[in-house]
């Protein structure tokens, strides 16, 4: 495939049906836009000095022509449910509600989201690209993992993208969704992936495999490790039963730049949203050792995420 021709700024405001006076902002926004990477310049006749914008692989990843398109999530990370709260930090510093969401909305994230479909929805998708992205990796990098075993509980699994991925990969594994009953209720189930509607912290169905992803983020250490205690009595029909939990792993002093910024503003989403953070490896170990498991191996390289097995 050939790339497409640069977009110069008056195509690209054309395109957009901004009127012509309005290109001059434009051009300072698409100026930021290439300063972070979303996309780059480049010229149009070797020998004329017009230029053009072009998409990078940044970019591509929010475009609808591609696979893999985040944008919903970007969407759902910058949209005012998100932003709002962050103006309550204050009121939250001086003692107003749990989080700075519920000093601005009145009730819990997860509360919020079952009275508000729309809410719920978008979060919903957002996690799903997510996941969608993540998984084409961990399937791939992390075969040995999940090979061997017969039974997979997603925690948290949301619309249950992870258990699709995971249920094409390895048709070996039969699959389950554990969700709120709001999220999982319309979701058709396939021959290997079922949904379930319940409350992990009162029941997990049995399995092998107990797939966590990005769900201790959202919890207090004393929550994790009610979690991790009812992962182990699921795991617990198998010997060789085993938690994957796919997460931030923090650390400050390895990695790219660009992955421990994100670790870093991810701990602050935690702290706006939810009663979460994100952890650093003592902080893993100390939840597995208190909810009774005995080792874990880590796996790095996934962006600003590991993939962390837990066993009994
Ligand atoms: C951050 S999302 C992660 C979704 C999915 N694992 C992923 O990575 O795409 C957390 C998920 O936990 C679910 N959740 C929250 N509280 C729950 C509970 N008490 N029992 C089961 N699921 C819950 C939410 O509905 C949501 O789908």
């Amino acid at each position: 495939m050939t790339n497409p021709s640069p977009v110069t700024l008056s195509e690209l405001v054309k395109a957009l049906s901004i009127p012509e006076t309005k290109s001059a902002p434009i051009f300072r926004l698409m100026r930021v836009l290439v300063h972070a990477g979303f996309f780059a310049v480049q010229k149009i006749h070797e020998l004329k000095s017009e230029e053009g914008y072009v998409s990078t692989p940044t970019s591509k990843l929010l475009s609808n022509n591609h696979d893999i398109n985040l944008s919903s999530f970007l969407l759902a990370v910058t949209d005012p449910l998100c932003v709002t709260p962050c103006h309550f930090m204050s009121s939250w510093f001086q003692g107003k509600g749990s989080t700075p969401f519920e000093a601005a909305y009145g009730m819990d994230f997860w509360s919020y989201c079952s009275q508000h479909s729309d809410a719920s929805k978008s979060f919903d998708a957002s996690m799903s690209t997510d996941s969608e992205f993540v998984m084409n990796v961990v399937v791939k990098e992390c075969k040995p993992m999940f090979e061997g075993f017969s039974s997979l509980v997603d925690v948290g699994g949301g619309t249950g993208s992870c258990a699709k991925a995971i249920s094409e990969a390895f048709p070996h594994l039969r699959c389950t969704v554990l969700d709120l009953p709001h999220v999982v209720s319309h979701m058709q189930g396939s021959e290997n992936v079922e949904f379930v509607g319940g409350d992990m912290f009162e029941y997990i169905p049995y399995a092998d495999i107990i797939l966590l992803k990005w769900i201790m983020h959202n919890w207090t250490d004393e929550e994790c490790v009610d979690i991790l205690k009812r992962c182990k009595e699921a795991i617990s029909v198998n010997n060789n039963g085993k938690v994957i939990i796919i997460d931030i792993v923090v650390d400050v002093n390895k990695g790219k730049n660009e992955a421990i910024e994100t670790q870093l503003c991810f701990d602050i989403l935690m702290m706006v949203m939810l009663t979460g953070k994100e952890r650093t490896e003592t902080e893993w170990e100390k939840l597995f050792l208190e909810a009774g498991f005995t080792s874990y191996k880590i796996t790095h390289g996934f962006g600003s995420k590991s993939v962390i097995e837990v066993f009994p």
